[in-house]
């Protein structure tokens, strides 16, 4: 299928203080979008300005969430390349999530292309500062001007692109993350594998309690016995336990995250050792406070590595690694965006050139 491209005069001033772009509120000239139609399949495939446009009110999606997306970013590079970091695995998850909802797959390929476009035009947004990157959010929804419970025929499926700065505008600091003992965010045989709208829909109200107790993030339980660590809000959670990083395996109600996934490569990578299982709380919190636990942090495109420095739980406050950022999650940290900067060689083949 042809890319069309339809070029606009009208092009946005770009952000001047590149230390203060925050996340999510800019969007830059251009984006991607191309539809679905049953018995047609896609079609339309375009990059143009990036504006509204024209949905019915009664689309699936707005109505029964039929709506999967993606979060991954383009880097300027030391040297002033710019790069995509692991893009392919982005699309084949959203296919995954897109399944799990009965919406048609897309062609990850040619979606692939679109992206590699659509940034090229977009170059000159890509910010030049390390911690920023040009964010990319695909989005992919049921458009049927339709109210009755059933899978769309119509769909439309666009990239959206803007300058962003650090996700947590305290950087690296370590946050503090509210065990939820009450809501759940899925369960076996739910969506929590997709990345699905209703997903972060279920999690709003434990965030904004979350705040309301001084935490900048819900560390969510599984949903049969609360028991079990799954992931963080945007993120998936690693321990370090007795030397060895510790994470939930992947049981079908947790995100498989793609920095999840590079965490595990890079620490294999250095001779340490993973295991990937279930984690109950109390053994967070017991070795929490017997500091066999010399760290916790969460991994997500976002903030990356995110240190957490304390673990809220009902009236208990246990601290991690004396409320510091751990010497691994540096590491990693270090490691990532080395990479994704071009500071460090790319010997995983993660990274590839716009
Ligand atoms: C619920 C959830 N878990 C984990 C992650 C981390 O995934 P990734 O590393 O692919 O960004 C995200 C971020 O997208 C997320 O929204």
């Amino acid at each position: 299928m042809e890319i069309k491209f339809l070029e606009t005069n009208e092009l946005k001033k770009k952000p001047e203080d590149e230390s203060n772009l925050g996340f999510g509120t800019i969007f830059s000239d251009y984006m991607f979008l191309m539809r679905y139609t049953e018995g047609q399949g896609w079609h339309d495939a375009e990059i143009k300005k990036y504006e509204d446009f024209k949905v019915s009110p009664a689309a699936t999606v707005f109505h029964y969430g039929q709506e999967v997306f993606e979060g991954l970013k383009a880097y300027r590079q030391v040297n002033g390349d710019i790069a995509l970091f692991r893009a392919k695995d982005n699309f084949r998850r959203l296919n995954n999530s897109a399944k799990r909802l009965a919406m048609p797959q897309i062609d990850e390929e040619f979606a692939h292309r679109a992206l590699r476009e659509l940034v090229k035009i977009e170059q000159d947004w890509v910010p030049h500062e390390k911690g920023t990157s040009l964010y990319i959010r695909p989005n992919y929804m049921g458009m049927d001007p339709f109210i009755g419970v059933s899978a769309a025929k119509e769909y439309v499926f666009y990239i959206m692109t803007g300058p962003v700065g650090a996700y947590y505008a305290h950087g690296l600091a370590p946050v503090r993350i509210l065990i939820e003992k009450e809501y759940v965010r899925a369960a076996k045989g739910g969506m929590g594998f997709a990345k699905t709208a209703g997903n972060y829909a279920a999690s709003l109200i434990a965030g904004v309690e979350a705040h309301e107790k001084g935490c900048d993030q819900v560390l969510w339980l599984d949903a049969e016995e609360r028991k079990y660590v799954e992931e963080v809000g945007s993120m998936n959670m690693m321990f370090v336990i007795d030397g060895k990083l510790v994470t939930p395996d992947l049981d079908g109600s947790i995100l498989p995250g793609i920095t999840r996934a590079s965490v595990i490569a890079i620490a294999r990578d250095m001779g340490i050792t993973v295991e990937e299982r279930r984690i109950s709380i109390d053994e967070v919190i017991e070795t929490a406070k017997s500091g066999a636990m010399s760290e916790a942090f969460g991994t997500g495109t976002a903030a990356v590595v995110s240190p957490v420095g304390e673990f809220v739980y009902g009236d208990e406050t246990v601290t991690v690694s004396g409320g510091k950022m751990g010497k691994l999650a540096l590491e990693f940290y270090d490691i990532l965006t080395g990479i994704q900067y071009g500071e460090i060689k790319d010997r995983f083949g993660w990274t590839e050139k716009i």
